[in-house]
């Protein structure tokens, strides 16, 4: 769904008058949280989605990870995870268990389990989870903490929607596809550990807005706006070739749509390298905004989580028209 077309849905529900809801949708973050008791905060998500590469195995790691990450851009702790399946019940089941081992496998990894789910029959196969955590309230690292002076951290490249259009055109080849399948199912837990070491400012995860749409949600009503080197924004090798030969997805165009007032691109940067930028991800990786003091602290935890994928690429500055500005 378009960003404009969600708030639209959005903003005809009734607002809800439930003073334990630390964070729903208003405004809106990358998980809920909700207070048990003054110790006690649960961190809340929901993701799910058709499959986006053909092995299903692969597939529901990816899912699984991506369902993870908006637990982990709070600075959250995973604790158990259900499975929402939608499968066509005259397919085999065989693919089924590959899906849902995939999910369990990913689980693991994050050290919790998949205690339950839900299956419903339907010609479009769709998987994903539904995730708990536990949160200290302290620590909730919502999208709005970004300061002026800010650096801004990005810990997977960009290029994955480019990627799995190809893919579903029969235009990637084996490597790229490779490539992509180890970046989307990696999980942003070393990532977020070190960010909550650190004591980051604001974190989100990249994903279906593209890297310009979650970066407005960073700054947007926060008289601030953000300046991004272009040359230090991480890419999938071969990504943009993709692009150029046409493989975007339509996702990335609808982004475009709503964000494009609210960037300034110098003029070396082309439409296809704008495009990018706009670039629906899965399971993309944390935009972290720390104090420039604190950067260097945050490059060695993240190095010490073995996160390979460490890119300064901009500055949050003083704004009060929300501005993203991409120079190179
Ligand atoms: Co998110
Ligand atoms: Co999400
Ligand atoms: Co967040």
């Amino acid at each position: 769904m378009s960003p404009g077309d969600l708030l639209q849905v959005l903003q005809q529900l009734p607002s809800y008058d439930d003073p334990n809801v630390v964070l729903g949708l208003n405004p809106a973050d990358d998980a809920a949280v909700y207070r048990l008791d003054e110790n006690t905060y649960i961190v809340q998500t929901v993701d799910f989605f058709t499959p986006i590469v053909d092995d299903p195995y692969d597939f529901g790691k990816i899912a699984a990870a991506n369902a993870l990450s908006d637990i982990y851009a709070m600075g959250g702790k995973p604790i158990f995870a259900l499975n929402i399946v939608a499968f066509p019940a005259r397919e085999s089941l065989d693919i089924l268990a590959k899906i849902l081992k995939g999910g369990a496998d990913k689980a693991r990894e994050a050290g919790i389990v998949i205690a339950g789910g839900h299956t419903i029959d339907d010609p479009e196969p769709k998987y994903g989870l539904c995730v708990t955590g536990l949160i200290k309230s302290e620590l909730i690292f919502t999208k709005k903490g970004a300061k002026p002076g800010d650096l801004l951290i990005l810990t997977k490249p960009l290029g994955i929607g480019i990627i799995t259009t190809a893919i579903k055109g029969e235009a990637a080849s084996s490597d790229i596809i490779k490539e992509a399948v180890s970046i989307m199912e990696k999980l942003n837990k070393d990532a977020s550990e070190a960010m909550i070491k650190a004591g980051a400012s604001a974190c989100t995860d990249i994903t279906g807005f593209g890297f310009i749409g979650h970066l407005h949600e960073m700054i947007a009503s926060g008289n601030i706006g953000a300046e991004i080197d272009f040359s230090k924004l991480p890419f999938i090798e071969g990504a943009l070739k993709l692009a150029e030969e046409g493989l975007i997805p339509g996702g990335a165009y609808k982004n475009r749509k709503f964000y494009a007032p609210y960037v300034e691109w110098e003029k070396n940067i082309n439409e296809t390298e704008q495009l990018m930028l706009y670039d629906p991800q899965t399971s993309g990786g944390l935009l972290i905004s720390i104090n420039e003091e604190r950067k260097d602290l945050l490059i060695s935890h993240l190095r010490n989580n073995r996160v390979d994928t460490i890119n300064v690429v901009g500055r949050i500055v003083e704004s009060e028209s929300e501005k993203i500005k991409i120079w190179r």
